[in-house]
């Protein structure tokens, strides 16, 4: 699974709209005030923050050092650790699990669904959204036939991102125990900020495709990728990303 430095600041500037759209998300966890709720791949923290503006007791975490840093200056009355989501400690504590944008850089689910299972009360709910099959399709096909075209198939990283249909998914959640009591497919197409907005976005979050290749190989099927996309995907000065989302809510019973 690829690796990526988090550059909060960035993060923040460039492509808020991971946040932004998580509010829409939190609609379905329905956060009560007093409930205690895990956030995991809280980022920057502004989801968790909205959820504390409810009344809820919230607890961050994610995997980035840098992430955790501006989350807990940004927001110093709500807790906020640095965890990896795989390897989760608590028994028992949460009334709620919240994600965003977060499960698709996971390898190891099944670690990652027995962390959940184990940190919710009996009862308790988990609500998350992260990328669905066929997320970001045209961009990966777009990648990998602009290193073929180059000849550099073999040197780029194809393995992207874990992104399973609802039937893998939810057949994950249940085998561990989890009853799923709704599952969304769905296309969300999302703009990308400014007009180097796809190169950005790439150079966000498929940096790892690139690692072996030179700087200068790397750069070259990333300007290919960017003119195979353009006649679909950049519109009067704007880009669009093919993003489709996989959200589900399910309860510990
Ligand atoms: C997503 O949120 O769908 C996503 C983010 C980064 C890379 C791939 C997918």
């Amino acid at each position: 699974m690829p690796e990526i430095v988090w550059d909060s600041k960035l993060y923040d500037k460039q492509h808020h709209f991971v946040s932004d759209y998580g509010a829409d998300v939190l609609q379905w966890l329905a956060p009560r005030p007093g409930e205690d709720i895990l956030d995991v791949g809280c980022g920057t923290g502004q989801l968790a923050a909205q959820m504390a503006e409810i009344g809820a007791e919230v607890f961050g975490i994610d995997a980035s050092t840098d992430m955790i840093a501006t989350a807990k200056a940004s927001h110093p009355n709500i807790g906020f650790e640095v965890v990896d989501a795989t390897k989760l400690p608590y028994k028992n504590l949460f009334d709620a699990i919240f994600s965003n944008a977060t499960f698709h850089w996971i390898e190891d689910q099944p670690a990652l669904i027995e962390g959940l299972y184990n940190a919710l009360k009996p009862k308790g709910r988990l609500v998350a959204e992260f990328g669905g099959k066929g997320n970001v399709k045209s961009i990966t096909d777009a990648i990998s036939v602009a290193a073929k075209n180059l000849g550099l198939s073999a040197k780029l990283i194809n393995d992207f991102w874990y992104f399973p249909s609802i039937s893998t998914y939810t057949t994950l959640l249940e085998d561990r125990g989890f009853e799923v009591e709704q599952a969304w497919l769905f296309d969300r197409p999302t703009k990308l900020t400014g007009e180097d907005g796809m190169l950005k976005w790439i150079n966000q979050f498929a940096t790892h495709a690139f690692k072996n290749l030179t700087s200068d190989e790397a750069e070259a099927i990333k300007s290919l990728a960017i003119e195979i996309l353009k006649p679909k995907f950049f519109n009067k000065g704007e880009w669009t990303a093919d993003y489709r989302r996989l959200r589900i809510k399910a309860w510990k019973r």
